[in-house]
């Protein structure tokens, strides 16, 4: 993708666990497994995959909050491995976050103004008057009235929090935003409308966007392509339209019928959850896989473009798309 707004390079990350009692053992647990993708500019990319898959490791990791090895590069500027604190200002402004449990996000003791106006004060933009004129507008477009802002986090509903969440992400005018789980503790009606919020500001601002969930129809609903994650792997790759329609990996097949009701997903119901990542050398969801093969054990595919010559790439990572080896 010619000029990519954020661009992945062989991401992996391995998180350490400390050592539990005397005779215990420091331990570590890898969660990204040397993932590659980009995002465009204006884009809005969907990442799914069931609980643990290593979405906000992946999340995380872009917005700079945890280590990790291999290369982000977002608008041009390469974040510093290390994560953390390390990250400039010029980095940090075209990142923001909106996160599932807006309640938890923002300080509780101080009004919305104020939580507003923060990000702008940190940058020392703007007099105060300018700086309260752009929280009012805020306030506007993410459809609260502005008399809000004298009210604490406590006296909003739920998706009014997450409509000051969101407020607070497009202060700085950020190029990204990496929206984790964002409308997974709303309930549908007011989700809808987050969604909405989400299309709206981004058909306005032209941001690009990581859109983290669980809920397949939810990304498909909002996103331009979407990647499908599977401990600690990308197992399928394409536009929306595609993954959703024609669905080519078994996984995203199990996770469109999981998506009708816990008792159609033969696949996920079935087979035993994941501990961790499946230790074999092949595929990693080959326990719980409906179509698996004798070789399915022995290696892991690459993921290889399955569309047609033309057609915008759809990539999967399956022996089942792949030349059977001679016999
Ligand atoms: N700080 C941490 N220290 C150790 N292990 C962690 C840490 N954060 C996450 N993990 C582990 O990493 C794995 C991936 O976690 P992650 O939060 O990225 O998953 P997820 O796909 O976002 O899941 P969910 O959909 O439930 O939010 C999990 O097995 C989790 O236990
Ligand atoms: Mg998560």
């Amino acid at each position: 993708m010619p000029n990519a707004l954020v661009v992945i390079k062989n991401l992996s990350n391995t998180y350490r666990s400390r050592a539990y009692g005397v005779f215990g053992r420091e331990r570590s647990q890898p969660v990204l497994d040397h993932i590659t993708l980009e995002i465009g500019h204006g884009e809005i990319f969907g990442l799914v995959g069931e609980s643990g898959c290593g979405k906000t490791s992946l999340g995380n990791s872009v917005l700079g909050l945890i280590a990790y090895e291999g290369d982000i590069t977002i608008d041009g500027l390469r974040q510093n491995q290390k994560g953390r604190l390390s990250r400039s200002k010029k980095l940090a402004r075209k990142v923001q976050a909106v996160f599932q449990d807006p309640g938890a996000a923002l300080n509780p003791a101080k009004p919305i103004g104020w939580l507003m106006e923060e990000p702008l004060r940190i940058h020392r933009l703007g007099t105060k008057l300018e700086r309260i004129q752009k929280v009012d507008a805020m306030l506007h477009r993410v459809g609260l009235d502005p008399g809000y802002k004298t009210r604490r986090m406590h006296e909003l509903s739920g998706g009014q929090k997450q409509r000051v969440c969101i407020g607070c992400a497009l202060m700085l005018e950020p190029k990204l935003i990496v929206a984790d789980e964002a409308v997974s503790s709303l309930d549908v009606s007011v989700g809808a409308q987050i969604l909405n919020l989400f299309q709206d500001v981004h058909q306005r601002l032209g941001l690009g966007m990581l859109f983290i969930s669980h809920n397949l129809p939810v990304v498909y609903y909002i996103c331009h392509r979407i990647g499908v994650m599977y401990q600690g792997q990308i197992l399928e790759l394409g536009t929306a339209q595609e993954v959703y329609s024609h669905p080519a990996h078994p996984y995203t097949q199990a996770l469109l019928e999981a998506a009708s009701g816990p008792d159609f997903s033969r696949a996920l119901t079935q087979g035993p959850p994941p501990q961790g990542w499946y230790q074999g050398q092949g595929c990693r969801f080959v326990e719980r896989c409906p179509w698996k093969r004798p070789d399915c054990r022995k290696t892991s595919p690459p993921l290889s473009n399955i569309a047609p010559p033309g057609k915008a790439p759809h990539q999967v990572r399956c022996a089942l798309f792949l030349p059977r080896p001679e016999a």
